[in-house]
């Protein structure tokens, strides 16, 4: 599903045409956006784009200014007229848990479902918290619990009142990254669970790879790119975007014959006008690094290793063009190479590319 083609009568959560300034900064700027039911989509984009105000006017915390939030067909939110955050069905899960110290973590669970019979709560309680991994912790309080414990807590809060749209803003930053990793598997597997439209905001691309069915790319305010997590990788949108998900070598060339010279042959340079100056993105596992053998022809692309490092998974290789080095930096870039590939310094290798992996913007547009 488009997030721009959203409608206000499907089932999810629909955000459309969403503007809003603190003062005359404007921190959303007309964005669409739409999460069915039992998806996963995250906000991903540096600090200050806009993604926690996002996240605070889909939850009513944040009065609308422009634009509209809709749930299954009912408008939560237009200008002058809002559901209260606590009337919306929306869980919300913080990067800081925020739970309640009075409260011990049965408690904290049955904030939300206070409407319910005391046995169907005590039921519902047991329920969320042993999805968590948390049963055991019913009568602990808050602060006997360790980091990655509150978080679960804090998810089954969210989660006990079965809420159609759970809003999660950065929830798993405070946790340290290897508690990270088992928490955030285990929270896409409850809240997959759960049936649940989820949006989470995060700044690392990495998780938004992990936990996402679909990202959103945001930019100084505006969704830049809105796609499957393999999309958004394989077909970014832009340099921004090609950039967000780490270290890029990055060149700039002219458009000649609808093609465009690398160091490492011509590329497709299609869409682009002839004399037009582009930049050129390849990305350090699109260059297959080989030994020479001693009595092979010259390869169409050399470079000299600078330094090689094992970084568990993948190697990473920084090269100089040529066969000297020169202590020039536009012939510097780097190539990652899955396993263990550790040349020594100074070893010449061939590299070549596949032109397929190579991205190409207009150079006159900013970054
Ligand atoms: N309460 C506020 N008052 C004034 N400016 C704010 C407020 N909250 C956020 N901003 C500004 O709005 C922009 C977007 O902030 P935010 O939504 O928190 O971004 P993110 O979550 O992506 O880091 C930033 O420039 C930020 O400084
Ligand atoms: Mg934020």
């Amino acid at each position: 599903m488009d997030g721009n083609t959203a409608k206000l009568d499907l089932p999810g959560l629909h955000l459309r045409d969403i503007s809003h300034a603190y003062g005359v900064r404007r921190a959303v700027d007309r964005v669409t956006l739409s999460v069915a039911p039992g998806e996963l989509v995250c906000l991903l984009g540096p600090s200050g784009c806009g993604k926690t105000t996002l996240l605070r006017l889909a939850a009513g915390l944040e009065s609308l200014q422009v634009g509209s939030v809709a749930l299954d067909g009912h408008v939560l939110a237009m200008p002058g007229r809002e559901v209260p955050p606590e009337a919306r069905g929306i869980g919300l899960v913080f990067q800081d848990y925020a739970l309640f110290p009075h409260l011990d973590v049965a408690g904290n669970v049955a904030f939300g479902i206070g409407a319910l019979p005391a046995k169907a709560r005590e039921a519902r309680v047991a329920e969320t918290l042993a999805q968590v991994g948390m049963l055991d912790y019913a009568k602990a309080w808050p602060h006997e619990l360790s980091g990655g414990q509150q978080q679960r807590v804090a998810l089954a809060r969210a989660l006990a009142p079965r809420p159609r749209v759970v809003l999660m803003d950065e929830p798993f930053s405070g946790l340290d990254s290897r508690l990270r990793e088992t928490i955030r598997d285990d929270t896409l597997h409850v809240l997959k669970e759960s049936g649940a439209a989820t949006l989470m905001v995060t700044h690392d691309p990495e998780e938004a790879m992990f936990m996402a069915d679909r990202i959103a790319v945001m930019r100084e305010g505006r969704i830049e790119q809105f796609a499957a997590p393999d999309r958004v990788y394989a077909e970014p949108a832009s340099a921004f975007v090609t950039h967000f998900f780490g270290q890029v070598n990055e060149w700039v060339g002219k458009v000649a014959d609808g093609r465009v010279a690398t160091p490492f042959g011509e590329v497709d340079a299609a869409g682009h006008a002839d004399a037009a100056n582009v930049r050129v993105l390849i990305r350090p596992e699109a260059l297959k690094l080989s030994r020479i053998a001693d009595n092979a022809a010259e390869p169409a692309c050399v470079a000299k290793v600078i330094a090689a490092r094992l970084l568990g998974r993948s190697s990473w290789v920084h090269l100089c063009l040529g066969r000297t080095q020169k202590p020039d930096a536009h012939l510097h870039f780097h190539a990652r190479v899955p396993g263990r590939f550790l040349p020594a310094e100074g070893d010449v290798l061939a590299v070549a590319l596949d032109p397929r992996e190579a991205f190409i913007f207009a150079a006159d547009v900013p970054n």
